[in-house]
């Protein structure tokens, strides 16, 4: 797993003595990843999804924490592939009840600080129907290039093909 390192960002929930915390993902968060998981996809990835993905050398695999006491205080994660020259966004999500407060914009800035930013190029697939998403990726600079059709299984939705940097040929 590609260190990930780990950073404080203040009060990004607007609670009283509440933040966020980053960090690389463990094998140890996956129950509570898998719950979230759960509740966000409609065809959600299994535990061994998450294992076998994790365990590949070279992604960034973050975990979202709220600092402040919280009981369970993973509220996010990100699972981003490398392919050759390109990063690859797999599968990103937030606790439904944290959304809209910017865990989702921290993990997709801490993945372009682990990667290197700069000349660095990442693409992902999106459902055409996840406006919130493709909102979120279009403010971290993503633009829409193409869209697979009937890309999803479960219900034969057409993804739209996202890219930050020049997207391949
Ligand atoms: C997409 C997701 C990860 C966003 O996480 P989040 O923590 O709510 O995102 P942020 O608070 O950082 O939002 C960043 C920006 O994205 C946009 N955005 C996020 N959710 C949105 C929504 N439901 N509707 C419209 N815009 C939205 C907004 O521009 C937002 O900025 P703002 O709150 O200042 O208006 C979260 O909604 C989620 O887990 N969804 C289910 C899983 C999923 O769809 N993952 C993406 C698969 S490709």
């Amino acid at each position: 797993m590609r260190s990930a390192g780990s950073s404080e960002i203040s009060s990004p929930e607007g609670g009283a003595g509440s933040g966020l915390r980053l960090r690389p993902l463990e094998y140890a968060d996956l129950p509570v990843v898998v719950a979230i998981e759960r509740r966000a996809f409609s065809a959600p990835w299994s535990l061994s999804m998450f294992v076998l993905e994790i365990a590949k050398p070279g992604g960034i695999y973050l975990a979202a924490l709220r600092t402040g006491g919280a009981a369970s205080p993973l509220c996010g994660y990100l699972v981003c592939a490398r392919y050759l020259d390109v990063w690859h966004l797999m599968n990103v999500a937030v606790d439904p009840k944290l959304r809209r407060r910017g865990v989702g914009g921290a993990l997709l800035e801490r993945m372009f600080e682990v990667a290197g930013d700069g000349e660095q190029r990442f693409t992902l697939e999106v459902r055409a129907s996840n406006r919130g998403a493709i909102e979120m990726y279009q403010r971290r600079g993503f633009v829409a290039v193409g869209v697979r059709r009937r890309y999803y299984q479960d219900n034969g939705e057409d993804a739209v093909v996202m890219w930050r940097g020049e997207p391949d040929g």
